[in-house]
């Protein structure tokens, strides 16, 4: 089975699951970033974040090379932010066509995942989605993390 992890982090929290998933799937990973980033912290990143999400904000992405035809399995990962998926997953999902490619889920979130999995469904109406899971600022506390990605992609594989 031939996967790719495509994912946006901001924070490192996606990116770290993903690795994670990519090591033992042998997958490709893509991390996708807007053209423009704005760094600010603490609440200034959540301001500006939120906005993005309230203002339904797709920003442009730096270019990236992928095919999804070349896979048989895609996973996408994405940070909640209000309860939303990041706004570059929305991009992301706007500019490719997923039809009928079979994917899996996951969100990283800071306390819980709001109803970001029906979102990122809605907009993935065309796909079978196989499985979808949540991790609570997995980067936090990796061996717990690890264990739980662990588990999830051997569903993946079985
Ligand atoms: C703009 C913004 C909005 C966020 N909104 C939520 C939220 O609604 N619920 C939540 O549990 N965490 C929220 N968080 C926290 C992140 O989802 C969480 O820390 C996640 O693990 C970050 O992933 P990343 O490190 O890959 O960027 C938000 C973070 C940011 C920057």
């Amino acid at each position: 089975m031939k996967a790719a992890v495509v994912f946006y982090s901001y924070d490192g929290n996606s990116a770290f699951a993903a690795e994670q998933i990519g090591l033992l799937l042998k997958a490709d990973l893509l991390q996708i970033q807007p053209v423009k980033e704005r760094r600010a912290l603490k609440f200034w990143k959540i301001i500006v974040g939120v906005g993005q999400v309230m203002f339904n904000k797709k920003p442009a992405l730096k270019p990236y090379s992928f095919n999804s035809s070349d896979y048989d399995l895609i996973i996408l990962g994405t940070p909640v932010w209000a309860g939303s998926p990041a706004p570059a997953i929305k991009s992301f999902l706007s500019q490719e066509k997923l039809s009928g490619k079979k994917l899996a889920l996951f969100a990283c979130h800071a306390g819980g995942p709001g109803d970001v999995m029906q979102k990122l469904k809605a907009e993935l109406k065309d796909n079978t989605i196989v499985s979808e899971i949540d991790f609570l600022n997995p980067a936090s506390e990796q061996e717990k993390a690890k264990q739980k990605i662990e588990e999830w992609v051997k569903t993946l594989t079985q």
